[in-house]
């Protein structure tokens, strides 16, 4: 390791998946079962500075917003790092010190911009040099969804076979109209993890359903981003959140509180009309897209919730 460089501190944005990923082929390489697109948004960031641990630590030691965490606590990121620790050398531990501009475990995608932000400061820190394949990569052993994070706009994971292969990469496809409003239902930590819900949905049944009918939505998304139809983007966008939560109640799991089923039925009577559209993870917060022009009756018909509207955000980048 060169030792010049002490302290890095990159920043990375939270995606939130408009054809999702959900459930793992490898879970210790976070291989998927499907290829995801993701929307990468301006507003809900992740800022992370790394430095050495004192000499003598044992461990590393992580704080996540200036709360330092257990061993318990910390210890998907402590796995994490002994991962990167083998793969390239990293000789010594390190302080983590994660500040997030995002509830964190509400499905709000925060493992995206925390692991992503993570992988970009290592790969300064270390000295790696590795291209954007490479650091998405990187970033999808702390968290899946975090390989899209690296890149700003859409991004397409590849699925892939193996750590080298799979990958994200830049959508070649951006429209200055869309906005991506988030209706805030629960900001709280969600009662299931992810993790969790995704090997239930697996070892499911149906689940090898779920994986023919979600590749087939991405064809349809991919076509309705050459055809620039927003219309077409927004319904296939919805088809394969509805998929992946049809799929999650199989296994005896909602994501899902009454309000976000009241706010979904309140898209579905308006969206004839006025075209917008949700997606939802593994939390209960609704995301909806739609066309700046329509921000003001989305909020006016949500008169009484949190929404934040959030535009294209750019890829993770180090800041110092
Ligand atoms: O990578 P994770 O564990 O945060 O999984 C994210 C899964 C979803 O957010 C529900 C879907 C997705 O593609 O981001």
């Amino acid at each position: 390791m060169d030792n010049s460089v002490k302290t890095v501190t990159a920043r990375a944005h939270v995606n939130i998946a408009l054809i999702k990923y959900w459930g793992k082929k490898d879970e210790e390489l976070k291989i998927p079962f499907c290829s995801s697109l993701s929307l990468t948004l301006d507003k809900f960031y992740t800022d992370t500075t790394i430095r050495p641990a004192e000499k003598g630590e044992t461990s590393d030691t992580v704080y996540i917003d200036g709360v330092l965490l257990s061993q318990e606590e910390a210890l998907r990121v402590r796995k994490y790092l002994n991962t990167v620790r083998k793969m390239y050398k990293m000789f010594g531990y390190i302080v983590v010190d994660s500040i997030n501009n995002v509830p964190i475990s509400a499905g709000l995608a925060s493992s995206s911009s925390a692991f992503a932000a993570l992988a970009t400061a290592l790969n300064k820190y270390l000295n790696l040099n590795l291209n954007e394949k490479q650091l998405s990569a990187l970033a999808r052993l702390g968290s899946g969804s975090a390989t899209r994070s690296i890149y700003g706009g859409f991004a397409l994971w590849q699925s892939g076979t193996n750590h080298e292969t799979s990958y994200s990469v830049k959508v070649p496809y951006s429209n200055d109209e869309l906005v991506m409003c988030i209706i805030l239902v629960n900001k709280n930590k969600k009662k299931v993890s992810s993790t969790i819900a995704m090997s239930q949905s697996v070892n499911s049944q149906k689940y090898l359903n779920y994986v023919e009918e979600n590749k087939q939505l991405l064809i349809q998304m991919l076509a309705a981003f050459k055809e620039d139809d927003f219309i077409k983007i927004g319904n296939t966008m919805q088809q394969s959140s509805d998929l992946m939560h049809q799929m999650i109640n199989e296994t005896g799991i909602s994501f899902y509180e009454p309000k976000t089923v009241q706010i979904i039925n309140k898209i579905k009577k308006i969206q004839t009309e006025i075209p917008m559209f949700y997606t939802i993870d593994a939390g209960p917060n609704v995301k909806v897209l739609t066309r700046k022009e329509n921000v003001e009756r989305l909020k006016d018909i949500f008169a009484n919730e949190e929404i934040i509207v959030c535009q294209s955000g750019v890829g993770s980048y180090v800041k110092n």
